[in-house]
């Protein structure tokens, strides 16, 4: 709900207010972000006084010394008038003059979410609300019923409750207008925000920074959180204290990066998981991106996000209009968890589209660690039979089918199916896939071209290289040039082709290097519309990176557009571009090439802070592990990658009887619950609310309430272990539960040397005999149940023992290093 009366900008979502107001100097001033409040209390009870002179401020105006725009919160702001803080805008006009000053000129106000025409964004949802009705551009609303206090009218939970507000502010010397758009999500708690700047001059300005929001917020001894981290080692958090100065969370790499992600948090001193406000932003931008705060002398906090201004320069001609990508933010008083399940609920509700938004995703096999390049047709059908009888239901062909893509050096580029591996040719192929029961899947990177392939003998000059240099190779391959036409046609032909004559219900596109020699012929030079400017000076290299990224949409919306049942899930050389702009074309994305479970827990609990579970792909493979040479149970493998799109890729051959009944039952179990680990309401417990340092412990509850699934995962076992809670959080505290461990197996490899002690005769434990005894028997690992009200739950179930050396029987639970369990509660009764 947006309410607009003298002259205070009321946002209200379900749990949350923003507040803004004009000043009597025009400029937008930040009254409240936080907590709901009734439409009638008093904004000036909540505003940052101005009642003295604060030394070495500039006054904007002599005749009101006490309005300094260095400390005054704001909802925007320019340079060169007193604000010292950083900018959201530095805009050079043909004079080379620098200094911005917007200054409000009306507003509009329209029901739905106002869609960009070239940038992904933040929808109204299924039943989006009609773009034109109600809408009548005036700049006042009725305001709603000002006695009002915190109750939600009836329907602001539905997608009509979405509103925008648009805030027209001007610049009259720089002849620039500017205006800040905001989508009110009310029941996810989202505000989505974009600039667009208009030029309304005879010159053409240059663009160096255009930020999509600006904020400042009263500080609260705010902790800094943000995603760190690298290939194979994505979105690992980051907690730090917010000090003074600057802050910055960026990407430089073309991509939104494995790095720095494009989402971070404010959490005011102690809050946690389930206590304290918290502030979250993020961004619906897949390339190089800026997100900063900064702590001023007067204990502002000002956020900024957007595009990264670092190489960027983008010349506005007159009458033409530049448009930042989407912002979003919410804010929570429950903890980090309250601003993460905004979040999700935001993304399955608000980002996702097509025909996968909200449906059950398929179990994946995919063959790529299996036999990385190295496949024909046979071996592939071979191990999508087993992949059936294990319970897969999608089987995903990953690089190496196509041209001469034997490795990494050749082939990219050439997607014509490569006749030795397929004698049959693909559509056929596709074809035995389906007759074995499975939807076939099929792996691209149609952004990229090896120097050995056709297309680049065909088409050198359409890889990006900058003239005069020598161009950089990443994993021997170069990036082909999206700024052009001609080459985003010939993407959209040849992948088009691909997913419409095979069949594909399932794309996985990668993404395998970052971007460098950024250049582009068709941008140098160029003049822009009515520009009498051809000379090296209107050369718009500087808008490489962004148009990159407008590309990639372009590519995106044309081949997946007209074909909304495709699953899409995007790849980076795993979660190199894990971002909301990707999330708005490929339902899912690939977290990491690190399937490591215990790495896995911070890659997907440091992701579960901005993103659904829905969105993360999360797959089973071989221990020891790849990457890491770490041996895990496969248990945990399991238990890890169901808190996501589950799938496995591991040479299914060389499974066990045993792992195999263990695999066929961890695909029955996650599919009859996989509403509620992919959609369900998330909840991390963490050392400050009830788990133990060695353990992470996770929740998922259905959206219903009917029932949650709980991973308990131990880090590293200490020896005699003090006694094991399990905390269950998320369910109605008067409701009463039953509450099981899923069964799971214990291989008999894991009690090591200790079983001679049990049997009459002594055996080498990595002899024959017992690996035999391994392959071919199971135990249960220990099953509790109980009932309980969600009450105790939330409490900590007490667990019984785990292994200490002595004493096993069925009722011990065997964690070791690595071990975890998953439990399944489920509601028996009503309400107390
Ligand atoms: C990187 C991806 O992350 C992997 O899963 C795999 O698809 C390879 N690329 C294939 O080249």
């Amino acid at each position: 709900m947006i309410d607009v009366s003298d002259g205070v900008f009321r946002l209200t979502t379900r749990t949350t207010s923003l507040w803004f107001r004009v000043t009597a100097h025009g400029h937008l001033e930040e009254v409240h972000y936080g907590v709901r409040l009734p439409l009638d209390q008093d904004p000036q009870a909540l505003a940052i006084k101005r009642t003295a002179e604060i030394g070495s401020s500039i006054a904007y105006d002599e005749a009101d010394p006490f309005y300094c725009l260095d400390n005054i919160p704001l909802e925007w702001s320019g340079t060169g008038c007193g604000d010292y803080r950083r900018s959201p805008i530095e805009v050079v006009g043909a004079d080379g003059i620098r200094a911005t000053d917007f200054r409000y000129r009306g507003h509009r106000l329209t029901p739905g979410a106002a869609e960009s025409e070239t940038l992904p964004g933040a929808r109204a949802g299924q039943s989006e609300a009609s773009k034109t009705a109600g809408t009548d551009g005036t700049r006042e609303t009725s305001a709603p019923d000002r006695r009002g206090d915190a109750t939600a009218p009836e329907d602001e939970t539905a997608d009509e409750a979405v509103q925008t507000l648009v805030v027209e502010l001007v610049d009259e010397a720089a002849r620039l207008e500017l205006a800040l758009e905001y989508i009110v999500f009310p029941a996810t708690d989202v505000i989505a925000r974009r600039t667009r700047l208009t030029n309304r001059g005879e010159q053409p300005v240059s663009i160096r920074r255009l930020d999509s929001m600006m904020m400042d917020l009263p500080d609260r001894a705010f902790r800094l959180l943000t995603l760190h981290g690298g290939w194979i080692k994505e979105t690992h958090l980051e907690d730090r204290p917010l000090s003074y100065g600057l802050a910055v969370n960026s990407s430089t790499t073309g991509a939104s990066s494995n790095r720095n992600n494009p989402g971070f948090l404010l959490a005011e001193g102690r809050a946690d998981e389930t206590r304290g406000r918290v502030f979250g932003f993020n961004l619906v931008y897949s390339g190089n991106h800026a997100g900063t705060v900064e702590r001023s002398p007067h204990d502002l906090v000002r956020v900024t996000l957007g595009v990264n201004p670092e190489g960027f320069d983008w010349r506005l001609a007159p009458g033409e209009t530049f448009e930042t990508p989407q912002a979003v933010m919410t804010f929570a008083a429950d903890g980090l968890g309250g601003v993460s399940r905004h979040f999700h609920d935001f993304v399955n509700r608000h980002i996702v589209r097509g025909d996968w938004r909200g449906r059950a995703r398929p179990v994946v096999y995919n063959n790529w660690e299996a036999t990385f390049f190295d496949f024909t047709a046979g071996k592939l059908l071979k191990l999508a039979r087993q992949a059936k009888q294990l319970g897969a239901e999608l089987f995903v062909m990953d690089d190496g089918w196509f041209g001469r893509r034997d490795s990494d050096r050749a082939g990219l580029g050439d997607y014509s199916v490569n006749r030795r591996k397929f004698p049959d040719g693909l559509p056929r192929f596709a074809d035995q896939i389906r007759g074995l029961g499975l939807d076939f899947g099929i792996w691209m990177e149609p952004e990229m071209v090896n120097q050995d392939s056709d297309l680049y003998r065909a088409h050198p000059d359409w890889a990006i290289t900058t003239p005069g240099r020598q161009a950089r190779l990443g994993r021997h391959q170069l990036v082909l040039d999206l700024t052009r036409p001609e080459v985003r046609d010939h993407i959209v032909d040849q992948v088009s082709h691909i997913i419409d004559t095979t069949g594909a219900s399932y794309v996985k596109w990668d993404f395998n290097r970052n971007l460098t020699d950024l250049y582009s012929p068709g941008l140098a030079g160029r003049p822009g519309p009515g520009l009498d400017d051809p000379g090296p000076a209107a050369s718009r290299q500087g808008e490489f990176a962004h148009r990159y990224i407008l590309g990639l949409y372009d590519l995106l919306r044309r081949i997946f557009g007209p074909r909304p049942q495709v699953l899409l899930e995007s790849c980076a050389s795993g979660g190199n571009r894990f971002d909301l702009g990707m999330l708005c074309f490929s339902p899912q994305i690939w977290s990491s090439d690190d399937t490591d479970p215990v790495e896995r827990l911070a890659i997907q609990g440091g992701l579960s802070l901005l993103y659904p579970p829905s969105a993360m792909g999360a797959h089973v493979s071989e221990a020891p592990h790849q990457q890491t040479l770490r041996d895990t149970p496969l248990t945990t493998r399991f238990n890890v990658a169901a808190f996501g799109c589950l799938g496995y890729e591991l040479d299914l051959k060389l499974l066990s009887r045993v792992e195999r009944a263990e695999i066929r039952e961890q695909i029955a179990f996650y599919k009859a619950h996989r509403m509620t680990l992919q959609y369900g309401r998330h909840h991390r417990t963490d050392r400050d609310t009830g788990a133990k340092a060695n353990k992470v412990v996770w929740t998922m509850v259905a959206q219903d309430g009917s029932e949650a699934v709980t991973g308990l995962f131990q880090t590293l076992t200490q020896a005699s272990e003090g006694f094991d809670r399990l905390p269950v959080d998320g369910l109605d505290p008067q409701t009463r539960y039953h509450i099981a461990t899923r069964p799971q197996s214990l291989f008999v490899h894991r009690f090591g040397g200790l079983v001679k002690h049990i049997l009459p005769v002594t055996l080498n434990p990595d002899g024959r005999i017992m690996t035999t005894v391994d392959h071919q028997y199971r135990l249960t690992d220990c099953v509790e149940e109980y009932d309980a009200y969600g009450a105790a739950l939330a409490d900590g179930i007490a667990l019984a023992n785990q292994f200490m050396g002595s004493n096993y029987n069925e009722h011990t639970r065997l964690l070791g290093d690595f071990g975890s369990s998953l439990y399944l509660t489920t509601r028996v009764g009503e309400k107390n």
